[in-house]
């Protein structure tokens, strides 16, 4: 097992952000979280990457407890998240964002640098302009970029297809299916549910904080609970 949380819960004064969530990853699974605003997605995701600490519950990494770990020990450990809306530093230019995100590294990025700009050439013609000149997609791309150059096992996107063209939402799932195949774990945060089935393994469904339906992929995107609450059906 990747990832086990058990019984997780996130809460921000009187508000129970996220109530005794569990939930597993097996290496080399691609698993979502559903659910509609305020369920408690990215709090979920917050907590798993040491931003914000949890009321209660267990999280175990790699087999070991990390809920004493800062967010920076956890990047080193191999969980990364690539966050609601990027966040990108749009002041510094494409090369430097990238190199942020080797920044719990001691070697030196430069060829895995190189193979990022492989992967996303758009970046690579824009490299020494500052990220504000990006657009949404590429914006995407850059985040995901500079997560790669932590070299995690699992990485976290918090509804990376956000604001982007039907296209461009369909290259993202592309691209998340070939990291995938490379090896890496996946844990998907999205609104896009049809989507997200399609690309995912399994999935979680979160209602006001609460997990209310959990299964394979492909049998939630046909289950009735799912069509009437999130397929729009
Ligand atoms: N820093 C905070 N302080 C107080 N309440 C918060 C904070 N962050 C989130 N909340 C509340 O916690 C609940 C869950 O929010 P969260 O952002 O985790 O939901 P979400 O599922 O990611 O929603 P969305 O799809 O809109 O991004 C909401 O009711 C939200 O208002
Ligand atoms: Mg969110």
């Amino acid at each position: 097992m990747l990832l086990d949380v058990q019984e997780l819960s996130v809460h921000y004064g009187r508000t129970q952000a996220v109530q005794r969530m569990s939930l597993n990853i097996e290496a080399g699974e691609i698993v979502t979280v559903l659910g509609a605003n305020g369920a408690g997605k990215s709090s979920l995701l917050k907590a798993l990457q040491g931003m914000v600490k949890p009321a209660g519950g267990q999280v175990q990494f790699k087999g070991h407890s990390i809920l004493g770990h800062s967010a920076a020990r956890r990047v080193s450990e191999g969980l990364v998240l690539v966050p609601e809306g990027r966040q990108i530093f749009v002041s510094l230019s494409v090369h430097d964002n990238l190199l942020m995100g080797a920044y719990t590294r001691k070697d030196n990025p430069e060829r895995e640098i190189e193979a990022i700009y492989e992967r996303f050439p758009n970046l690579a013609q824009r490299r020494d302009m500052p990220a504000s000149v990006l657009s949404g997609g590429e914006q995407q791309m850059l985040a995901i970029g500079r997560a790669l150059l932590s070299r995690p096992s699992l990485m976290m996107l918090d509804e990376p297809s956000l604001g982007l063209s039907p296209l461009l939402v369909k290259a993202l799932f592309q691209l998340i299916t070939e990291l995938n195949r490379d090896g890496l774990s996946i844990l998907l945060v999205e609104q896009n549910t049809h989507m997200a089935l399609a690309t995912a393994h399994r999935a979680y469904v979160l209602e006001l904080g609460r997990l209310v339906l959990q299964g394979q992929a492909s049998s939630l995107a046909s289950d009735p609970r799912m069509t009437q609450a999130y397929l729009g059906a």
